[in-house]
């Protein structure tokens, strides 16, 4: 069998539908479903985009940290949209304006009705940073469907992977289904992710608030 008849999220068109740039700013109508990706600045959010949709520069991917600053939407197969969201944590962005984004955030995060889910993003080397659990928990509050994603999992050797996903697992009290070793890389976990994205916009709207 060939990767293309295994693909579970087969890309036939792919559209940048626009960018929210503050919270009563434009955004697409709510008639499609919505899956967002979040994470801390630099995680690897662009790069793990870019492979999931397979383009090589959907999403900027950047040197610098905290490059993107708008909740962007991508159209895919004209039936749902990928939500890029801001990288958080970037600590050369004034406290006045990652308070501002995370409100934004949060906002959008809690009354999209068309949104299904969220993955989330971290970094495998490290242990969750207090962002982190700090968005998990937000997301456990509204009870969004939530995926992590473990990102550059290609750069920790075997034994030291296998400690950080039980560790991962422990301290965000999440199942081990519910975490995806992930690799811009290799493409480690792209099939997996892009299945688990599939189904989640193939489930119900949530009931609103
Ligand atoms: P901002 O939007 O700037 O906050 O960053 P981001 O989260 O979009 O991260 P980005 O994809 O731009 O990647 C940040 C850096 O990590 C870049 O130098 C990437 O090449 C590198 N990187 C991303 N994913 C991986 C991965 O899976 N493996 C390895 N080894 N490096 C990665
Ligand atoms: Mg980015």
């Amino acid at each position: 069998m060939t990767a293309t008849q295994d693909d579970p999220l087969v890309i036939r068109s792919l559209e940048f539908a626009g960018g929210v740039v503050d919270p009563d700013g434009w955004r697409p109508e709510v008639s499609l479903p919505e899956v967002a990706f979040s994470g801390r600045s630099n995680v690897g959010k662009s790069s793990l985009l870019n492979k999931l949709v397979r383009r090589k520069a959907l999403a900027r991917v950047s040197q610098t940290p905290g490059k993107t600053r708008e909740i962007n939407f991508f159209r895919v197969n004209d039936a749902f949209y990928l939500v890029d969201l801001p990288g958080y944590g970037y600590a050369r962005v004034s406290k006045t304006l990652r308070d501002r984004w995370r409100q934004i955030i949060e906002r959008y995060l809690r009354t999209s009705r068309t949104l299904r889910g969220i993955v989330q993003l971290v970094d495998a080397r490290h242990p969750p940073t207090p962002d982190d659990l700090r968005m998990l928990d937000f997301l456990s509050e509204i009870e969004l469907p939530t995926l992590v994603a473990l990102t550059k999992i290609d750069k920790l050797g075997a034994k030291e992977r296998a400690e950080r996903l039980a560790q991962a697992s422990l301290v965000m009290q999440l199942e081990q289904e519910q975490i995806i070793p992930f690799s811009a890389m290799t493409g480690e976990g792209r099939d997996e992710l892009a299945r688990a994205v599939a189904d989640l916009v193939q489930d119900p709207p949530r009931s609103s608030e």
